[in-house]
């Protein structure tokens, strides 16, 4: 069965530590993950099932009773899941370019902040172009900034420019001195002229009532960069299926390729948001922004806050879990860092997990019910994963996890070959049109020519499962524990794939030069058998 829905949830900054340049961002040794585990009300047992755990590099404790949780999940007809660690290929830590490279976009270039204000020739232009002069042009508290510069603005109708650590211009005005509707407008002068060098992340309205010290009102609206190119949300979208957006991923995209939003109040609304959608019928992703982990407990430095947060997630998963069905997937990942128990309250660079599980990925690898798949250069390999698993084509730097997925079960049924003889193991797995995944390794004997190899095993097991054609087959080997170079099927299996594929052009065969998978070779069946012998030849 092809994937229907895909559950896509960031925990906001739930970063796992160790980014190989969290220096060059002053964050060496920043691990949020790490902090947050220490305190008492961490309890993740769910997460820990799941594998979050055994991901490289995550310092956190194993709980006792997660292999029983794994074995109650797979009652439930989870059959397991894959974990790795996702290091972050863009210059930048903040939400806007965490998410778009999950989406698909690399940043060469962190979005741009202002600690000295906007430069002379930004405030002229948008001087001219509102007509007012500006006042502040500094980074300021919002609740501060009306308070010390209030009644100069309410007095000259100058407008108070301001923005913080983040990439923002914030702009201020009392509703009685600028009409809500005016500060809009010049809003999107801002958004206009605030391109190329001057891309900031966001334009915010800031509008104030009453007297001094003055309130801010509710009236708070947000005009984000859109993304410079299409994203994988893009991609769905054009293709018909419904992306939708719980909490604030519809900002973050600027509302690019997304087909239906509904905001958050906080995580527990998110979670009870993606429960409902979870229960509602549609084909596409559920993309979930849980921001109290960031917002509320990150930047605040509150690492027992934290702490509950995700351990509430926790609580919450078992609920996600009934509410999906046999054709859904589910993603947890994050788009930075921000550790609580670091110095400072900003975000802070560091790697994040990615947990994959439901529909028919069967992870149940060598660990069991979880498959560990290393370390992966980009969260754009979600992109790709996202894309594939849909059926959606969308050409991004990612690899697709599920390729992963398989060469790792290959590399793990390797060390099932019964090779006696020649010393030589293969491991072999098939992806079947459906969605399932047979494995198989090479089995010799004793009269060397009976001897079969792995991937007319794994074939041979998807056939007689009642399969006819499979999607993909990886396949690794090596002689005496080294696969550190390609092992491409023998001539006899290229013979016999070409039986059980649709088209030999799109039957992908997958290798590997090493034992940690990362790289990834592609062939199609074609380019290893030109001019095949077929079943075609018959008719
Ligand atoms: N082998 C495979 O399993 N697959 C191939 O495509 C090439 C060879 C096995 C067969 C034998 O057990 C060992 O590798 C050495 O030939």
């Amino acid at each position: 069965m092809p994937v229907k829905r895909i559950f896509l949830i960031v925990l906001d900054s739930f970063g796992i530590g160790n980014a190989p340049d969290a220096e060059a961002f002053g964050d060496k040794g920043a691990d949020t993950l790490r902090s947050v585990s220490g305190s008492d009300f961490f309890n993740i047992p769910n997460l820990t099932a799941l594998g979050l755990p055994l991901i490289e590099g995550a310092d956190c404790a194993v709980f006792e009773n997660s292999e029983k949780i794994s074995s109650e999940l797979c009652k439930k007809g989870l059959k397991g899941s894959a974990v790795c660690r996702l290091v972050e290929k863009s210059k930048g830590k903040d939400t806007t370019i965490g998410h778009w490279e999950i989406a698909g976009i690399v940043s060469e270039k962190p979005l741009p902040v202002y600690p000295e204000g906007f430069s002379d020739d930004v405030i002229e232009e948008f001087s001219r172009r509102t007509g007012r002069k500006v006042l502040c042009n500094k980074p300021y508290s919002g609740t501060e900034v009306i308070k010390d510069y209030g009644e100069e603005h309410v007095k000259t109708g100058a407008l108070i420019v301001y923005t913080s650590a983040d990439s923002v211009f914030q702009i201020a005005a009392h509703e009685d001195v600028v009409p809500v509707e005016k500060l809009y407008e010049y809003c999107e002068i801002a958004r206009e002229m605030l391109v190329g060098e001057n891309s900031v992340g966001r334009v915010i309205a800031r509008p104030f009532e009453g007297e001094h010290p003055y309130k801010r009102t509710s009236r708070r609206h947000d005009y984000s960069l859109e993304p410079p190119e299409k994203t994988v949300l893009d991609m769905i979208s054009e293709q018909g299926k419904s992306v939708i957006s719980v909490g604030k991923i519809k900002d973050i995209f600027a509302g690019k390729g997304i087909t239906e939003a509904v905001p958050t109040s906080g995580n527990a609304d998110g979670m009870e948001k993606a429960l409902q959608y979870a229960k509602k019928d549609f084909e596409g992703l559920c993309f979930i922004n849980l921001v109290d982990f960031d917002s509320s407990y990150g930047h605040r430095n509150d690492i027992d806050g934290y702490a509950k947060a995700i351990s509430e997630f926790d609580r919450w998963l078992p609920e996600l879990f009934d509410a999906i069905g046999d054709e859904d997937v589910v993603m947890i990942t994050a788009d930075h860092g921000c550790d609580p128990g670091f110095p400072g309250t900003d975000h802070t660079r560091e790697c994040v997990p990615f947990i994959m599980f439901g529909g028919e990925i069967n992870c149940s690898g060598k660990r069991p019910y979880v498959l560990d798949l290393g370390t992966k250069q980009g969260f754009d390999n979600i992109a790709a994963t996202v894309a594939e698993l849909l059926d959606v084509k969308y050409d991004c730097d990612g690899n697709s996890l599920t390729e992963s997925v398989l060469l790792k079960k290959a590399r793990d049924a390797a060390d099932n070959a019964y090779a006696p003889y020649s010393g030589f193991n293969v491991g072999a797995a098939a992806l079947g049109a459906d969605g399932k995944i047979y494995t198989g390794c090479n089995v010799e004997n004793a009269s060397y020519g009976a001897t079969v190899c792995a991937e007319r095993v794994a074939v041979s097991k998807a056939v007689s499962d009642g399969r006819r054609a499979i999607k993909a087959i990886a396949v690794v080997g090596g002689k005496n524990g080294d696969f550190g170079s390609e092992c491409a099927p023998c001539g006899i299996c290229r013979q016999f794939l070409a039986e059980f594929c649709e088209e030999p052009e799109e039957l992908k065969v997958l290798l590997t030069s090493s034992d940690g998978n990362d790289e990834i070779k592609r062939y199609s069946l074609s380019e290893l058998l030109p001019k095949g012998f077929g079943k075609k030849n018959l008719n």
